[in-house]
């Protein structure tokens, strides 16, 4: 695969993940193809690809921002603290997670290092803009009936840059992208509670948005 990239003074200009998609779309030719994308400066300093996870007849497609520490060592997507959060959520809101494939905006961990700890980095508008295609052709793929995007980077790079997740929380939408498209908080929002009072509400509140999916399934 060609590296798209050319210089200007000091910086480089990413293109984007499009010169790495493969032409077979299948979820075993994506993620193949996805271990090498250059698409963006991420790789250079992450473990791995972290793909998404699950099968081509998902009928709920979740959506978070980024691989994590674990999630870049491992090489799967929401396996650390976050992925605990969103298992519990699940088995409380009675939806399998087989029935769901998840994945992430940002195929690469970014990280900075803060007391030789690799601490969590936003990534930015042009980091999702590269990495978008690969998650347009999972959507292809999988086709969903439901997407759920997990907190503000997912939910504004899917539905638009107004979406604000506590205001537009838990209500399911007609998309393009999917027949139904909700917006909720990532569960690394409710670890991040500073009391167990405010974390035990923030795990009700997101597990009755799920209840909200899982109803819509039934
Ligand atoms: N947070 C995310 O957004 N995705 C993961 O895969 C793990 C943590
Ligand atoms: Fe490619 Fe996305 Fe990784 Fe950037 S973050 S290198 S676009 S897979």
């Amino acid at each position: 695969m060609p590296r798209v990239r050319t210089k200007t003074a000091g910086d480089e200009v990413w293109a984007s993940a499009v010169p790495y998609l493969p032409r077979r779309l299948t979820l075993p030719a994506l993620r193949k193809a996805s271990e090498d994308c250059h698409g963006c400066p991420l790789y250079r300093t992450a473990t791995q690809t972290v793909f998404g996870q699950g099968q081509t007849g998902a009928r709920i497609m979740f959506v978070g921002e980024q691989p994590g520490d674990m999630e870049d060592k491992q090489g799967a997507p929401f396996v650390g603290p976050a992925g605990r959060v969103l298992n519990e959520a699940l088995a409380a809101a009675g939806i399998d997670r087989d029935d769901a494939y998840v994945t992430n905006v940002v195929k690469h961990f970014k990280w900075i290092a803060v007391h030789r700890r690799r601490m969590h980095k936003k990534p930015n508008a042009r980091e999702v803009a590269a990495c978008l295609p690969w998650l347009e052709k999972e959507l292809e793929v999988v086709q969903p009936r439901i997407l759920v995007c997990l907190g503000a980077t997912a939910a504004q790079a899917l539905l638009g840059p107004d979406v604000r997740v506590t205001r537009d929380r838990g209500h399911l939408i007609p998309s393009r992208l999917a027949p139904q498209v909700m917006a909720t908080v990532h569960p690394s929002s409710i670890l991040r509670q500073q009391t167990s009072e405010d974390r035990h509400r923030e795990m009700e509140l997101f597990t009755q948005d799920l209840r909200v999916v899982a109803q819509a399934l039934a």
